[in-house]
């Protein structure tokens, strides 16, 4: 790993051994080169061709900045493409000609205050000022030796001496030549999250953007572009990720001289930020990876770089608990005989972590009340949270409980006490959503109430685990508290007040696991990773529909992030058969959620068999292995995915398929990431096989799986 400047071409090189990452300085102006695959530190001069263009605008340092690839992108100076950044000076201009003052190589790199960012080395810092107004910018990179990113960041200061409002404050911005690129994001909806989509960089901006003040199902913080001829082991991908929870862009601008222009960031739409002199403004860090293999190495490289420098060290690779939970089971109709009998139910099993979801609380017999009012409801629990964690306890388990901080119903103690508390418009009556107010957690004094009492619940009643659930976007993006000039500042104040309060809870308890959750997958970023080492994926456990949310959701987080729990055969769709429940589940962090109080013996022999076998190489693989995805379930009638572990001696295959045709021609599973000269005892087929055979022969595996939604599942160990 490396970042270095070379003096006679003015150019940074920041490296790793699979990549390179060049721009230089050009009288001033920060000058894309090069992202791609490791290359020399030649003068990349020579790869510009300028063109003539009578249109195009000189600037006064001589420059024509639209014939460059930008670092950073500025309006009001003869470049026309999509702005990094955009101010609104005091005398009403805007405009801001970032040019370069200096720059630090740091070798710790600084986190970001207030927002969640990854740890890391070395850290490229490269300061730019307009010299007529002060306003700056300070362009952070960092390269790391253990993951093929490069994180970004721009911190905006203002260093004149009158208030300057920011419009547009965007990440980074870099560009890659020609214009002929696929884009993929993930976009989705409750139960439906992160379906794979595919579109093409074009004359003119392509969008992704949230609008919701939260990262969404709807399209999720993240856009690869890749090479048209890159498929899923082959071919250059390039992936952009915001570490961010509240509304973001990101934008392919292809630009006239050929070359297409991405950046991205907080969203500019709705946003504005009083500065004033003095004051600075930073970013949420945008990860940028790089892979010569294909969408897989992409995602391989997101993986490490979150599972290395992002999710708390403490869990990120300790073994997960093996969790039962009672939502699906029994909703919001419980009792203390109830939870106990769903306790006992699981008993010999190996479910190791009873979490108690919705419902424990306030008065909350269904989603109309209770939000806010966090102490035990005594006529369901007579025996109190402490009571059924010790129960829990008791029988050698830990016990979890389901919070939802963020929200607040109208019938509660707390908006009786508290309406304020409220997200609402003077004189209009605020948007419900699940029959939930949002909290206005831009406030401070809001957050130390709820901050104090859910502390309190975690430290009364001995709580192992918590599930933070938030089950609605905001509507009115207005607080009491702000003055009308910052209004536009809700949607990010939004997502530092919620930074503070994990903060404040998440790392005040260390040694509780803390789970994500919003609705289902609606929130899944890496902020959230950075709190959460494992998100509930999605409320639709249908395996057919799971395969799809499993497998887009892998684009960018690894397996461990996803909580994939068993349900009962005929939860949310189709019935299903448990083992095939249980070899998709086992692709994540694993867990159940049936109401066990009904179960036989035989359906705990089952599941002792289903955890079994997933506590026997999954569990590891899932934490620290590398994923291959093999069949798509978005381009074919299969979902096929292996897990091989770094050193390349074990790996697993779950294959499933879900519908059966008579005699359909059935497609050959090349394995990936094996070592080709290692030989590989296949335990299913009892046979003994080479790598190279396994990931170019592949393997046939017709008169193994059977009918309509059928699953395999094959362990590989290296033997010679
Ligand atoms: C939505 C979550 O996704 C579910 O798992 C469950 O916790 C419910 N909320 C509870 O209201």
């Amino acid at each position: 790993m490396a970042i270095t400047f070379v003096n006679e071409t003015n150019t940074f090189y920041l490296e790793n051994e699979n990549l390179t990452y060049a721009f230089r300085i050009v009288k001033g102006y920060l000058n894309h080169l090069y992202y791609g695959k490791k290359i020399g530190h030649d003068d990349l001069e020579y790869s510009y061709s300028y063109g003539a263009n009578p249109l195009q605008v000189v600037a006064a340092n001589g420059l024509q900045y639209e014939t460059y690839a930008p670092e950073l992108s500025f309006f009001g100076f003869g470049d026309y493409r999509e702005p990094t950044v955009q101010v609104i000076n005091e005398n009403g201009d805007r405009l801001a000609e970032l040019l370069y003052v200096g720059h630090d190589i740091v070798e710790t790199k600084p986190r970001i205050n207030g927002m969640p960012s990854l740890d890391g080395g070395q850290t490229l810092i490269v300061h730019l000022k307009d010299s007529v107004s002060g306003f700056g910018a300070d362009l952070y990179y960092t390269v790391y030796d253990d993951c093929d990113v490069i994180a970004r960041r721009i911190v905006y200061i203002n260093g004149g001496e009158s208030t300057v409002r920011l419009e547009r404050a965007y990440s980074f911005t870099f560009a890659l030549p020609e214009n002929d690129y696929d884009v993929i994001s993930l976009h989705g909806a409750w139960a439906a999250e992160r379906v794979v989509q595919h579109t093409n960089t074009h004359f003119g901006t392509v969008a992704i953007d949230s609008k919701r003040n939260s990262s969404s199902n709807t399209i999720n913080p993240f856009m690869a572009i890749c090479d048209k001829n890159t498929t899923e082991e082959q071919g250059n991908a390039y992936g952009v990720s915001l570490v961010y929870s509240s509304s973001f862009k990101i934008v392919a601008d292809g630009a006239p001289e050929g070359n297409v222009v991405i950046s991205g960031g907080i969203n500019d739409f709705d946003f504005s930020w009083k500065l004033e002199a003095g004051e600075s403004f930073e970013t949420p860090e945008a990860v940028i990876a790089f892979s010569a293999s294909g969408l897989g190495g992409m995602s391989r490289a997101f993986h490490d770089a979150y599972r290395n420098h992002l999710i708390n060290k403490k869990y990120v690779f300790a073994e997960r608990p093996i969790i039962i939970n009672n939502w699906e089971g029994t909703t919001f109709y419980f009792d203390e005989q109830k939870l106990k009998a769903i306790i006992d139910g699981v008993e010999g099993t190996g479910i190791n972590t009873f979490v108690l979801d919705d419902g424990w609380f306030g008065v909350r017999n269904d989603i109309h009340s209770g939000l806010g009012d966090w102490f035990v409801n005594t006529e369901k629990l007579p025996c109190g949270i402490k009571g059924i964690a010790d129960y829990t306890h008791s029988k050698g388990m830990k016990f979890g409980l389901w919070f939802e901080p963020e929200m607040i119903s109208e019938d509660s103690d707390l908006f009786r006490a508290h309406p304020d508390f409220a997200i609402k418009a003077e004189n209009r009556q605020a948007c419900k959503g699940r029959e939930q107010y949002v909290l206005d957690i831009t406030r401070k004094d809001v957050r130390d109430h709820i901050i104090d009492v859910v502390n309190g619940v975690i430290r009364d009643n001995s709580i192992d685990y918590v599930k933070w659930d938030s089950n609605r976007f905001v509507t009115e993006f207005v607080s009491s508290q702000l003055p009308s000039d910052r209004q536009r500042e809700f949607s990010h104040r939004y997502a530092l007040g919620l930074y503070d309060m994990l903060d404040r809870i998440v790392l005040a308890n260390p040694d509780v696991l803390f789970e994500g959750c919003s609705a289902g997958g609606a929130r899944f970023d890496p902020a959230m990773l950075y709190y959460f080492p494992q998100i509930w994926t999605s409320d639709n456990t249908d395996v057919d529909s799971r395969t799809r949310i499993q497998y887009g959701t892998s684009m960018v987080y690894p397996l461990s992030a996803m909580s994939c729990h068993v349900t009962s055969a005929t939860c949310r769709g189709r019935n299903i058969n448990i083992k095939t429940r249980g070899d998709i589940s086992s692709l994540g962090a694993f867990g159940y959620e049936l109401d066990a109080s009904t179960f036989t013996d035989e359906d705990r022999q089952q599941a002792r068999e289903i955890i079994d076998e997933y506590k026997e190489w999954n569990a590891d693989l899932v934490l620290h292995g590398d994923l291959y995805r093999i069949k798509s379930p978005f381009d074919t009638n299969f979902f096929a995915e292996s897990v091989v572990s770094k050193d390349k001696n074990k790996a697993i295959l779950v294959v499933f398929r879900s519908k059966f045709y008579m005699n359909y021609a059935p497609p050959h599973f090349k394995m990936s990431g094996l070592d080709e000269n290692k030989r590989y005892y296949v335990r299913e087929l009892d046979k003994t096989y080479s790598g190279s055979t396994l990931m170019n022969l592949g393997f046939v595996l017709y008169n193994h799986i059977g009918g309509d939604y059928t699953s395999q599942k094959y362990h590989f160990e290296a033997v010679e």
